[in-house]
Parts: structure tokens; C-alpha cells; sequence
């Protein structure tokens, strides 16, 4: 249905997977995705372009349609919305940790409804082969979607979700447990991908959440997938955020400090977090998230949460503090990743992995057979 040869999918992961991991992924035989949430949407025209000029194979293009957003209300109104605690806050950490306030540049990309409308629209004019959808429901672009030769995938965390998407047409539905990085839902992965798969039959399933290498390849297949969709596994790799360093819109300390970081880190240190948008996030435990869970207020909703501590993570980043960076998301497989290697690498040792372990399965029914 891809156009793809390996049932591997590189998620789509906003910072993380520009045009270079992507495209990578898609050269080695998987499909690449890049995560364009954060971006400008002129600037994730110029990434469509940019990615077609490095790969002539499938990849799709990922951001995010949450529900419960705020429509029709522009970023200076919900701005305004900010609750004087959380701004006292976010100050009070400035002044302790010793911030420098941000330059008077423009705040972060500021998700409101008009603007990921806008990102969509870019996205569907592009024609990409695929439109992947990382939360929400994307029922409403399928019809022009399907118009335009495009494909749609998107991400969902239960069965009820997953059963409204796949009624509303969407091509694929990738099922994401507990365990993975980023946004996630709350049941397990183990547990959710046969039952998404029981539900939404004939659409096909690709498996996401804690899929670190083959073994987690056969066992998605083992649970009625037909493929997976892979984030943390790929986030330390050379391609990673390759393209975000290139717009300058975050240091190569920055990032070289968080894939080690990733590289050191086992299951125990990702801690589920509201802090960063508003909605639960896996990420790797930090002092900015656990001083904020710790000592402050409760979080706000999406996208209010992220322009609320928006100067103080943009002051943190322009001085290069990079121990309190809390751009750290990750999941709980992070364990699996031991070492920064190129995108291929990840993607043929979970190839390869996987025929591993079904050659021993094969041996030990032929064997247990006498
Ligand atoms: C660093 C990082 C950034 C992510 N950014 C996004 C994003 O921008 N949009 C989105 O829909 N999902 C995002 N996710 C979630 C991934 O698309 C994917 O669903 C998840 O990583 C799968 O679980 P795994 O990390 O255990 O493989 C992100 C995940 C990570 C680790």
C-alpha cells in the first residue's frame, strides 16, 4: 500500500525527524516520516521540497490534530489566558537557574487551531505520499487526501479512537501503547495492538510504543501488525534533528547532550509528564520537568502550556544551558539504545534482528518436532 519494501516506519517526531532522518529511512527501504509540527507552514513546504531532492521513494509527513484545542481564538488571546501563578512560576525558575530573558524574537511556533489548519492545507497541496497524523482524527482530509493520490496514517492510543479513525477512512491506523515516547495514551502495547486489530479489521495495523529492535518487530507481527512505527529507536542517530540544527532553531550541544543522554538512559528514567504541552508525554527524566512536577502549578491545556513556559525554555536554549533543556522526549525502550549510529543501522539491525528470531523459532518447532 507504501510503496515500501520493510515494514519499518520512522515516526513522525516534530525537531527530531527533518528531511535528512527521513529520507534516510526511506532510501534504506522504510518509509520516512517527518514530524513538521513545530514548523512555520512555508517552512514544511521548503522540508517537502528539500526531502525530494534527497529521496526519490516514498515518505509521509506528519503533524498533529488534537481534539479539546481551542478554536477560533488567535495566540495573543490565549496568551492572555495565562494564569498570572504560572507566569510568576516560570519566572521565579528564570531567576533561581539564572535564565537570560529571551531575545525579543518572535515566541515559538504557536499551535493554534488557524495555524495547524494552515500546516494541513501545505501538506495537502504538497501532494505527499503520506499524510500521517500523530493525534486526533484526521476524517475530515481523507476525501481530498485520497483525491490527491496521498495515503493517510494516523496515530491513536485505544480502541474507540482507533475505530472512529478507521470508519472515517484513514488507510492505516498505527497503534501506540503506553510505553512510547512522545504524547501517549494510557494502555499498554502489548495489550492494545490485538484488540486495534480485532477492532478495525480489514484496515491494517502498524504497532508503535517501546519498539526498540527486531525482537519488537516480530512480536508486533506476532500480534497482528503489519509493520511498526519506530521513534525513540531512531532518535539517536546521526540524521536525527540534522535539519533543525541547520535552522539554527536549536544548538548541536543541545542536541549531541540529548542523544547522549538517550545513549546512557534505561526504562526507569522516562517519566510520563504534562509539563511540556499540556497533554501526557514520555521523557526523559530532567531537572526543568521534575523541579515543574515537584514544586509547580497544575498544567494547563494544549497549546497553552507550551506558550506558557515558551520565554523560559527559549532563554534556557539561547544561552546554551543545555543541562536544563526539556526537549528530551523519549520512550520507555530507551534502554535498547546504546550507542549514536547512522538511521540505517537502526533499521537493518531490526531487520535483521528480527529474521534472527524467526530462524530460532523455526529451529526450535523443527527441533521440538523430533
Ligand atoms: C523525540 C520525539 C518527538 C516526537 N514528536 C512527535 C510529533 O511531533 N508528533 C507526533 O505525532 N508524535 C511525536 N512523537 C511520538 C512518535 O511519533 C511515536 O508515536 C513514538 O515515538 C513511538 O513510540 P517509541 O518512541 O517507543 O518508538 C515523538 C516522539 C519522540 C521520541
Amino acid at each position: 500500500m507504501l510503496g515500501i519494501e520493510y515494514p519499518i516506519i520512522l515516526a513522525g517526531m516534530g525537531v527530531t525527524a527533518g528531511p535528512t532522518l527521513a529520507a534516510a529511512v526511506s532510501n534504506a527501504g522504510g518509509l520516512g516520516v517527518m514530524g513538521v509540527l513545530n514548523l512555520e507552514p512555508e517552512e514544511i513546504r521548503e522540508w517537502i521540497r528539500r526531502i525530494k531532492t534527497l529521496t526519490d521513494k516514498p515518505f509521509g509527513v506528519n503533524t498533529v490534530l488534537p481534539m479539546g484545542m481551542p478554536a477560533g481564538i488567535n495566540a495573543e488571546t490565549l496568551r492572555a489566558m495565562i494564569p498570572q501563578e504560572v507566569k510568576a512560576f516560570a519566572e521565579k525558575l528564570a531567576a533561581e537557574w539564572g535564565v537570560p530573558a529571551a531575545s525579543e524574537g518572535p515566541p515559538g511556533l504557536e499551535l493554534t487551531d488557524d495555524v495547524r489548519r494552515k500546516q494541513l492545507e501545505v501538506i495537502l497541496e504538497e501532494r505527499v505520499p503520506v499524510l500521517a497524523s500523530g493525534m486526533g482524527d484526521p476524517s475530515e482530509y481523507v476525501n481530498e487526501a485520497h483525491a490527491r493520490g496521498m495515503k493517510v496514517v494516523a496515530v491513536c492510543g485505544n480502541v474507540k479512537q482507533a475505530r472512529r479513525i478507521a470508519e472515517g477512512g484513514t488507510d492505516i491506523i498505527v497503534a501506540q501503547g503506553y510505553d512510547g515516547g512522545g504524547h501517549t495514551g494510557k494502555i499498554g502495547t502489548m495489550a492494545l495492538i490485538p484488540q486495534v486489530v480485532d477492532a478495525v479489521r480489514p484496515t491494517p495495523v502498524v504497532a508503535a510504543g517501546g519498539i526498540g529492535d527486531g525482537r519488537g518487530l516480530v512480536a508486533a507481527l506476532a500480534l497482528g501488525a503489519v509493520g511498526v512505527w519506530m521513534g525513540t529507536a531512531f532518535c539517536a542517530t546521526h540524521e536525527a534533528a540534522a535539519d533543525t540544527i541547520d535552522m539554527a532553531r536549536i544548538s548541536p550541544e543541545e542536541i549531541d547532550f540529548w542523544k547522549q543522554k538517550l545513549v546512557e538512559a534505561s526504562d526507569s528514567d522516562v517519566i510520563l509528564t504534562r509539563v511540556i504541552t499540556g497533554k501526557p508525554m514520555h521523557v526523559v527524566r530532567n531537572k526543568f520537568v521534575e523541579t515543574w512536577e515537584k514544586e509547580g502549578p497544575a498544567c494547563l491545556f494544549m497549546p497553552l502550556q507550551s506558550m506558557a513556559i515558551d520565554e523560559l525554555t527559549r532563554g534556557i536554549r539561547e544561552a546554551r544551558m543545555t543541562e536544563l533543556t526539556c526537549a528530551t522526549l523519549s520512550g520507555q525502550a530507551v534502554g535498547l539504545v546504546k550507542e549514536i549510529t547512522p538511521a540505517e543501522e537502526v533499521l537493518n539491525n531490526a531487520l535483521d534482528g528480527a529474521a534472527t528470531v524467526m530462524e530460532d523459532m523455526f529451529q526450535r518447532t523443527v527441533n521440538a518436532g523430533g
